[in-house]
């Protein structure tokens, strides 16, 4: 079985080792523009150790921001300023990935700080009308969402296609397409929040068509040598809504549609879900899916220890570890779980650092 601190390969990418930093809104954009406090976010963590930065929840639409600080992609003038944020990852030694998303139906919310924190914005002000597969909103104070129609979902996709270019004109490596925490490809897969009628709902095969073609799309404009990971949430954590053994069927189909990992997830579709959390609780779900789809899996959710990361990779349950919070508190995690394990070799600070070490 892999340790912690074996490489990881993903079609020609290379992994240093298994640990990741997931992907983190900082909620610090204007007009989706990234800035000086990405490339030093970035750049810091990479630093520390980790095979790959995944950029924050990235916009492939300018209304498919959660909030208005997010990070875009939905236009060329943030090829440049993401291409500064993609040089100060692989400056730091990391494998530079981005995750596109679209917020659908919890789109259009103040960022988690002010007096306003993750409110809804008022449509007259600062915010924009929703979309989502059905005409059902997120929460009792969300706006009631316009129900996509056939036209308006392969403007999305499209999107998500234009995104991706644009991500590897800037230079990122790995791309993942956001499909988790009740943004808009979640809200297509979840029976809870799809109630359509057309071939994009009801049963399985039409909750899935969003998220599959949309994949089709986008893998058909990427360099076959370039690694493509899915995040999902795994389950709904509710009755009558998406479930692990979905994640598992949906997980055979995006094998074959070209996706190289996914990354293992929950919840974020139904807000009165109650989410057992605990260490590591989400692990169980990419051993799942690593199993019976025979598919790379990201383990994510409360990892925070280097004994519990490497014994998740080499007890099999999963091919990675993303970390999030841990890399806000300590983007030394890498060099210093390489320590604790017993692999001083495995992770070197940068030359410019080497007397610390
Ligand atoms: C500040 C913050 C921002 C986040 N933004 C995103 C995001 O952009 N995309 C995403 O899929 N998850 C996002 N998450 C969820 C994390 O990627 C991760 O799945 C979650 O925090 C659980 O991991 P942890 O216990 O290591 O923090 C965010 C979490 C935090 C704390």
């Amino acid at each position: 079985m892999a340790h912690l601190f074996d490489s990881l390969s993903l079609r020609s990418v290379r992994l240093k080792n298994r640990i990741g930093v997931s992907p983190m809104c900082m909620y610090s954009s204007q007009d989706g523009f990234a800035n000086d406090f990405h490339v030093v976010h970035s750049g810091t963590r990479s630093v520390g150790g980790v095979g790959l930065f995944m950029t924050e929840a990235t916009a492939v639409a300018a209304t498919g921001r959660i909030t208005p600080y997010d990070m875009g992609i939905w236009k060329d003038e943030h090829v440049e300023p993401l291409a500064r944020v993609v040089r100060a990852i692989k400056a730091g030694g990391a494998v530079a990935g981005i995750q596109l998303a679209h917020a659908g139906r919890k789109a259009s919310v103040d960022r988690p700080w002010g007096p306003t924190a993750n409110q809804p914005l008022d449509w007259s002000r600062d915010g924009w009308p929703v979309v989502a597969p059905s005409a059902i909103p997120s929460t009792e104070k969300s706006p009631t969402p316009h129900a996509l129609n056939a036209a308006e979902i392969q403007a999305v996709q499209a999107a998500f296609v234009s995104a991706t270019q644009r991500a590897l004109a800037a230079g990122y490596e790995l791309i993942e397409i956001h499909g988790a925490h009740g943004y808009l490809a979640h809200s297509f897969l979840s029976p809870i929040s799809n109630s359509r009628t057309d071939n994009y709902g009801g049963p399985f095969e039409g909750r899935v068509r969003f998220l599959i073609e949309t994949i089709v799309k986008v893998r058909a404009g990427m360099p076959d040598d370039v690694p493509l990971a899915v995040r999902l949430s795994c389950t709904d954590w509710t009755p009558g809504g998406w479930t692990p053994e979905d994640s598992v069927a949906l997980s055979k189909l995006l094998k074959v549609v070209g996706v190289d990992l996914v990354d293992c997830s929950s919840g974020g579709n139904v807000q009165s879900a109650k989410i057992p959390v605990a260490p590591g609780f989400q692990v169980p779900f990419a051993e799942k899916i690593r199993k019976e789809a025979d598919l790379a899996t990201a383990a994510v959710g409360l990892i925070t220890d280097a004994a519990q990361a490497n014994t998740i990779i080499t007890s099999g349950k999963a091919d990675m570890v993303l970390l999030a919070r841990e890399m806000l508190r300590n983007p030394y995690f890498a060099f210093q779980a390489a320590r604790s394990l017993g692999k001083p070799n495995a992770v070197h600070l940068p030359q410019q650092y080497e007397r610390a070490e």
